[in-house]
């Protein structure tokens, strides 16, 4: 079985969603661990209640980054639980050295705009305030830059006139929720291939 981590901050609705997916059967892969930066963050509560084994890991000193010793102890957890592809969940925080010498090219995230338009935080309203008619959200995996690597799959939200951010944030989310299983399930099932910056999806 192929064994996914989800490291999340925050709420943990696209946590919920992978969930939805694996017991609806859409899904083939186990969590092996949910791992927190955040001791309150509804995520973990999530992972209690499904008896996922789930961690909060202390941080360390800063507030966008993990101390050092700090992500050793990230990979070190991820590596006890077997995970085999880590997935960004809402994680706000950047990723560094320790992660990408343990999992460079297994790590993804979802990022709640259209990239490369509206990288770093709060994106839906980054694109509420430039005005654009269109957003979304994107999987794509991680590389050192934030927001940067090469991207699985994009889901377009249309900007309403009476959106604010919190209506647009929740639209968005609706598409998170379904590109997000999808994307870990084309990578479980050996689909996608990265050629340069771009990803093929192999269907066959
Ligand atoms: C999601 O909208 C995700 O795209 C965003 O945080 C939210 C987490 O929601 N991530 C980022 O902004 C990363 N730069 P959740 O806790 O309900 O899954």
């Amino acid at each position: 079985m192929f064994i996914i981590g989800v490291l999340a901050s925050g709420k943990g609705s696209n946590l919920q969603a992978i969930i939805n997916h694996i017991n609806s059967g859409f899904l083939n892969v186990k969590i092996g661990v949910v791992i927190s930066d955040n001791p309150d963050a509804y995520a973990l509560k999530i992972a209690r209640d499904w008896h996922i084994p789930s961690e909060y890991i202390e941080p360390g000193k800063y507030k966008t980054f993990l101390e050092k010793n700090q992500e050793k102890k990230y990979v070190e957890c991820l590596k006890k639980h077997g995970v085999e592809l880590v997935c960004l969940a809402g994680f706000m925080r950047v990723i560094k050295k320790e992660f990408f010498n343990a999992y460079r090219g297994k790590i993804i995230n979802i990022h709640p705009s259209l990239l490369p338009s509206f990288r770093g935080l709060q994106a839906w309203k980054q694109a509420l305030d430039y005005g654009v008619r269109f957003t979304g959200c994107t999987v794509h995996f991680v590389e050192e830059e934030i927001d940067t690597g090469p991207i699985i799959l994009q889901a377009v939200v249309p900007v309403l006139d009476d959106d604010t951010p919190k209506s647009l944030h929740q639209r968005i989310q609706e598409k998170e929720h379904i590109i997000y299983p999808l994307a870990i399930k084309l990578i479980s099932e050996n689909k996608i291939f990265i050629k340069g910056r771009r990803v093929i999806i192999n269907e066959n």
